[in-house]
């Protein structure tokens, strides 16, 4: 079973550093040269490269070639950024970087124990590796969204796992930490609650008609889900951000450790 499907450019277009990794950007200084594991279009990599100058470097890095396509045409000629196409489980770099980071990156990844290993590979001995990630398990709308809407978020857990993709990937990242050998190793909060009224309510609860739309093709082709209950799950849905939705917790966690 091959996973199918993109991130949509119109959500990774508008992260930012400072709101979407806080954790990496209170580690970052000037001259530090960082890897940005699944940097997508590169909206928190550029970031990163303007947070580490005038010395230091940002390296973008995706799997997905119109990504990172998108990444150099938005941000070509900034100083001491760049990207390169390639996937995390093919990553050979060796004690090159001071930090190595992914956000919300190896939630899509099966084997995210080899992904590790190989992130701490690439990080110099005595460098940083900052991972920051969902527990998909625990997401809570209040009040419950349309039965339309659990049915297919079961069926995204569901589908994710029978992939091989942790649901609990913020909660168990601090161990898989520990079993690559990294040391003082702190693990952050970094949930994302949004209630009606707040500025990026809509934005935030929006999220999962993105998700809809870039993985219900895959999970209708892997049979987890049909287009009727797609289409219901998202009409449904919609109505329920424009109108009853009140609060939205996603569990985020921000995992870092030191490569001895
Ligand atoms: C949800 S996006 C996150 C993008 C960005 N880091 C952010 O936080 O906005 C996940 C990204 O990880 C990339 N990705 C997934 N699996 C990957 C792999 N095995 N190697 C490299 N990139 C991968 C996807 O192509 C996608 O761009």
């Amino acid at each position: 079973m091959s996973q199918q499907h993109r991130s949509s450019p119109a959500v990774l277009d508008h992260r930012t550093l400072a709101r979407d990794h806080r954790r990496l950007a209170e580690i970052l200084r000037p001259g530090l040269s960082v890897l940005d594991v699944g940097c997508g279009s590169g909206s928190i990599t550029r970031g990163v490269a303007e947070a580490v100058q005038p010395t230091g470097t940002a390296l973008g890095m995706d799997r997905d070639a119109d990504h990172i396509a998108r990444a150099v045409e938005r941000f070509a000629g900034q100083p001491g950024l760049s990207f390169v196409c390639g996937d995390v489980l093919a990553l050979t770099a060796e004690d090159h970087f001071d930090v190595v980071t992914a956000a919300r990156a190896l939630q899509w990844v099966p084997r995210v124990d080899e992904a590790l290993a190989r992130m701490v590979r690439a990080a110099k001995p005595g460098g940083a590796v900052v991972v920051l990630d969902y527990s998909h398990e625990r997401l809570r709308w209040s009040p419950e969204p349309p039965a339309s809407m659990a049915r297919f978020y079961a069926a995204f857990l569901a589908w994710r796992a029978a992939l091989g993709m942790d649901n609990l990937l913020g909660e168990t990242l601090a161990g898989r930490f520990e079993a690559c050998g990294l040391r003082d190793i702190r693990v952050t909060n970094q949930d994302e609650i949004a209630r009606r009224g707040d500025p990026g309510f809509d934005g935030a609860v929006d999220l999962w008609l993105h998700v809809i739309h870039s993985c219900g093709p895959a999970m209708i082709a892997a049979g987890a889900l049909t287009e009727a209950e797609r289409d219901e799950a998202e009409r449904d849905y919609q109505a329920f951000c424009r109108g009853a939705a009140e609060r939205q917790h996603v569990v985020l966690r921000a995992v870092e450790g030191t490569r001895p």
